[in-house]
């Protein structure tokens, strides 16, 4: 097995959510809730579920942007929210983000190398060997050295997210946080910006922390998938058993909403949307919705364990079979 780059505890991420002038709307939101998995080195992590249901959430924390409420993420060993000054900064080096939407996240005054060449010249120790790093980094994404010189506006959405990929590759980082990296994207474009960070996930032995709401594109991306449900992680399995023998009934539910090629056929079960009042704490979150639930779901307090080899999932049907 691979090492483990980065490990996930307990992880857990509260919001207080204020209710302006009234105190009676002020409410906790459960973002992350005791998650626990480890990221092994070289390898694509899947990270599924409905929009709202924690994941971005659980991207922040692993990059140490957001504090969890309890729990730790340990990074090559070590805790990253408890770093020293300089291990921090290595941390940072080291841990890269891709965003949703790059052009929010790109300076519309700097052009496109100048936003590569940054991180560069921040840690560089020769800045004589920026501009041709530089050079190199956007080769690597398949942007011209003419288009370096063009700002974000004058980019295709395809062609801001592969500035956004060569400002996160620039200081050779070993793990990458990509955060709906796609979603924003047409369709057509999808594959290509897939299709690149898979190749350079080859060319530099990167890792990947991929989170996407779309089933399959996480199928095309992941060796390793975990299926997040209101804040938990209720499976987590390689990509061909999550799909060959999903065990949790939620995930058998996602996989009927893959959209299926012809659109005149029906899609069975569609998932509703989150409903803002989660159910009570007690017992199985997904028990609202879930077609194999028993009464005795109420009560079990949901953990993942392994019925079968490198396949865990937090379900009790599945824990009779022990
Ligand atoms: N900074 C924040 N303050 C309050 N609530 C937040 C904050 N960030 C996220 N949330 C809430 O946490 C939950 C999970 O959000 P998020 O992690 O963005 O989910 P996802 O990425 O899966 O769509 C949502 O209910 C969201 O409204
Ligand atoms: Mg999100």
């Amino acid at each position: 097995m691979r090492d483990v780059l980065m490990e996930i505890r307990g992880l857990s991420k509260t919001f207080h959510v204020s209710g302006g002038w009234t105190r009676r709307g002020a409410r906790e939101v459960r973002a992350v809730r005791d998650v626990t998995l480890s990221i092994r080195a070289g390898e694509t992590l899947g990270l599924v579920g409905e929009s709202g249901c924690g994941k971005s959430t659980l991207g922040r924390l692993c990059l140490a942007l957001e504090k969890p409420t309890s729990g730790e993420v340990r990074f090559e060993g070590r805790n990253i929210f408890t770093l020293t000054k300089p291990k921090r900064k290595a941390f940072r080096r080291a841990v890269q983000l891709v965003f949703q939407d790059p052009y929010a996240s790109l300076n519309p005054r700097r052009t496109a190398g100048q936003t590569v060449m940054e991180p560069l010249l921040l840690h560089a120790t020769d800045p004589r060997l920026v501009p041709e790093n530089t050079r190199s980094i956007m080769r690597t994404v398949g942007l011209s050295e003419e288009q370096a010189q063009r700002y974000p506006h004058e980019f295709s959405g395809g062609q801001r997210q592969r500035i956004g990929i060569a400002r996160a590759i620039a200081l050779k980082p070993k793990l990458i946080v990509a955060d709906e990296p796609v979603s924003a994207l047409d369709v057509s474009i999808q594959a290509q910006i897939l299709n690149l960070m898979k190749q350079l996930q080859r060319d530099f032995g990167l890792t990947y922390l991929f989170i996407t709401h779309d089933f399959s594109v996480v199928r095309y991306m992941s060796d390793r998938i975990a299926v997040m449900y209101l804040g938990r992680i209720v499976e987590l399995a390689s990509n061909k058993a999550i799909f060959a023998n999903p065990l949790h009934p939620y995930t058998r539910l996602l996989h009927r909403a893959i959209p299926v090629p012809d659109p005149r056929a029906k899609r069975p079960g569609q998932p509703a949307e989150i409903d803002d009042h989660p159910p009570s704490e007690e017992g199985c979150l997904f028990y609202p919705r879930c077609p194999e639930r028993l009464d005795r779901c109420r009560e079990w307090h949901p953990t993942l364990f392994e019925p079968e080899a490198d396949h865990r999932v937090a379900c009790i049907r599945k824990k009779g079979s022990l």
